[in-house]
C-alpha cells in the first residue's frame, strides 16, 4: 500500500495504549497503524516524539457578542490559528442565541463569521437564552437532527440565566431530542445579593469578583442542576468546575448511578484567588466565572481528573483585551461586576495539562490523551471520525516534544488577546507539528496552512443521550 505521508518511529499515545510504531495516512485518513512503514512522498521522522490524536477543545468562546462597548478578542482566523499552534485540530464554540432571537438566525450569523476562515475543525454547540416553545418544539429537534447535538444553559448572567421552571423545560426538551445539555452552574440570586452587599462595602476592586460567587454559589447551582437532571431524567455536562465542593457534588451524584459528567480548565489548575488581588485593574486579567480558587480547591480538581469525575479538559477560552473595549470599559472602573467574564487559553491548555500533569506524575499519558482529545470526541458525538489514533479516523494528529522547556510568553503566542493569564508559567512538553486531515498546519512557529482548511463538523448525537452511556 503506498502513503501520502508516513510518521515515523514515534511514539503513539491514545487513551488506552503507548507504543511505538509508523503510522501511515492516506486521503486525509489513519490507512495503516505498523512497523516499518514504506512507500511515501513523504516521511515525518517522529523519533523522540508523542504521536497523540489533536487536541479537542469542547469549550472555546469565539467572536461572540457580549455588551455592546466590548469585542470579543478572537475572530476564527485567529482563533483556529492560535488553537492549532496549542495541538489542537477541532474547536467548539458556542451560537450564543439572543433574546427574542431564534436558533437559525443566530447560527446563520455565526456560519457566516466561520466561513472560510477556520485552520482547523469547527463544530457549534447552541447556547439557549430564550427557551419559548417554539424554540424547543420545532427549531431544537429540527438542529438536533441537522447535527447541533449540544447546548449549554446559564444559571446566572443578566442577559443570560433561565428561570428553574425554564432549565427544566430544556432538560425536558433535551430529553425528547437527544440534546446533550450543558450546564453554567452557578446562582444568579446568590450572585446579585453579595455583589450589592460588596458593593456597599466600597468592596469593588476586580478582587471582589471572586468573594461575589463563593464556592457555595457554584456548589448550590451544581445540586440544583444535578437534581433538575435527574428529575427529567437527562445525562448533563456541568461545565467548568472550580472547586472541591463542586466536585463532590458530581462525585456524588456518579455513585448514585446518575449519568452527570465534569469539565474543568486551565484555571482551575494553575491560578487562585490571589491573582485577582493586583495593584490597580490588573486583577482584571484574571477575572472568569467561576474565578479562580484556593490550593485545596486546584488539588479537588486534580483529584477530579485523576479519578474521572471529570472527564473533559476545556480551555473556556473567552479573550478580552486588556483595553477599553475589553477587560477595560469605562464602566469597568465602577466595580468588578463590570469587567467583562473570560480569560483566553486555546493556545495553552495542552502545554498546560502535560507539564503540570503529565511531567510532574500527576495524570499518564493515556489520562492527558482521554482529557484532552478523546472523551471531547465520545461525549460530543464525533467519534471514532475524531479522537483518536486508529485506522479510519480522520488524520488530525499533533507530535509533541515530552523534553520541550518554554515560559509562557505573551509575545509567542498567536490568539487575538493582548495578555495571557499565564505569562511566566514554566513548562515541559510543547506541541512541535499539528496535522488536520494529513495535512501540516503548524510546524514548530510556522504556519504552514496559508489557505485555512478546516471544516464545519455535523455531530452525532452524543451517546450519553442515545444509548444512556457514561464515560
Ligand atoms: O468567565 C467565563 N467563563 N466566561 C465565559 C462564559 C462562560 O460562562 O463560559
Ligand atoms: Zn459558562
Ligand atoms: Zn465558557
Amino acid at each position: 500500500m503506498s502513503f501520502d505521508t508516513i510518521i515515523k518511529g514515534g511514539t503513539i499515545v491514545t487513551a488506552a495504549d503507548t507504543f511505538i510504531a509508523d503510522l501511515g495516512i492516506k486521503d486525509g485518513k489513519i490507512a495503516a497503524i505498523a512497523s516499518n512503514l514504506s512507500d511515501s512522498p513523504t516521511v515525518i521522522d517522529a523519533t523522540n516524539r508523542l504521536v497523540m490524536p489533536g487536541g479537542i477543545d469542547s469549550h472555546v468562546h469565539i467572536a461572540q457578542p457580549g455588551a455592546v462597548e466590548v469585542v470579543m478578542a478572537e475572530d476564527f482566523n485567529s482563533g483556529t490559528i492560535a488553537a492549532a499552534f496549542g495541538g489542537n485540530t477541532t474547536v467548539m464554540p458556542f451560537c450564543l442565541q439572543k433574546k427574542g432571537q431564534s436558533l437559525r438566525e443566530a447560527l446563520k450569523i455565526y456560519h457566516k463569521e466561520a466561513e472560510g476562515r477556520c485552520h482547523i475543525d469547527v463544530s457549534f454547540h447552541l447556547i439557549l437564552t430564550d427557551p419559548n416553545p417554539g424554540v424547543l418544539g420545532q427549531e431544537l429537534p429540527a438542529l438536533v437532527e441537522e447535527g447541533y447535538t449540544s447546548l449549554k444553559v446559564f444559571m446566572t448572567y443578566d442577559d443570560m440565566v433561565l428561570k428553574d421552571r425554564e432549565l427544566l423545560e430544556v432538560m425536558a426538551a433535551a430529553r425528547r431530542t437527544g440534546a446533550f445539555v450543558m450546564v453554567h452552574a452557578e446562582g444568579y440570586d446568590t450572585i446579585r445579593f453579595l455583589s450589592d452587599a460588596l458593593e456597599a462595602e466600597g468592596k469593588t476592586a476586580p478582587y471582589y469578583h471572586g468573594p461575589s460567587r463563593p464556592a457555595a454559589v457554584e456548589r448550590e447551582a451544581t445540586h440544583r442542576a444535578i437534581s433538575f437532571a435527574e428529575i427529567t431524567d437527562v445525562p448533563i455536562m456541568i461545565v467548568h468546575v472550580s472547586n472541591r465542593e463542586a466536585m463532590e457534588e458530581i462525585e456524588r451524584a456518579r455513585r448514585r448511578g446518575l449519568n452527570i459528567s465534569g469539565e474543568t480548565c486551565p484555571q482551575y489548575l494553575v491560578l487562585t484567588e490571589d491573582d485577582m488581588d493586583r495593584e490597580a485593574m490588573e486583577g482584571a486579567k484574571f477575572v472568569c466565572s467561576p474565578p479562580p480558587r484556593t490550593n485545596d480547591d486546584q488539588e479537588a480538581c486534580w483529584e477530579g481528573l485523576q479519578h474521572g469525575i471529570f472527564s473533559v479538559f476545556s480551555s473556556d477560552h473567552c479573550p478580552y483585551r486588556f483595553a477599553e473595549d475589553g477587560k477595560l470599559t469605562p464602566k469597568s472602573a465602577q466595580g468588578f461586576r463590570w469587567v467583562p467574564n473570560g480569560i483566553p487559553g486555546i493556545e495553552t491548555r495542552l502545554p498546560i495539562l502535560f507539564s503540570e500533569g503529565v511531567s510532574k506524575g500527576r495524570i499518564s499519558l493515556n489520562q492527558f490523551v482521554a482529557l484532552t482529545s478523546t472523551n471531547h470526541a465520545k461525549t460530543y458525538g464525533l467519534y471514532p471520525r475524531k479522537g483518536s489514533i486508529a485506522v479510519g479516523a480522520d488524520a488530525d494528529i499533533v507530535l509533541w516534544d515530552p523534553e520541550e522547556k518554554r515560559t509562557i510568553d505573551q509575545a509567542d503566542l498567536h490568539h487575538g488577546c493582548d495578555y495571557t493569564p499565564y505569562q511566566g508559567l514554566e513548562v515541559t512538553g510543547w506541541p512541535v507539528m499539528t496535522m488536520l486531515r494529513g495535512r501540516v498546519v503548524t510546524e514548530g512557529d510556522t504556519l504552514l496552512s496559508e489557505t485555512p482548511e478546516g471544516e464545519y463538523l455535523k455531530r452525532d448525537v452524543s451517546p450519553f443521550t442515545s444509548q444512556k452511556q457514561a464515560l
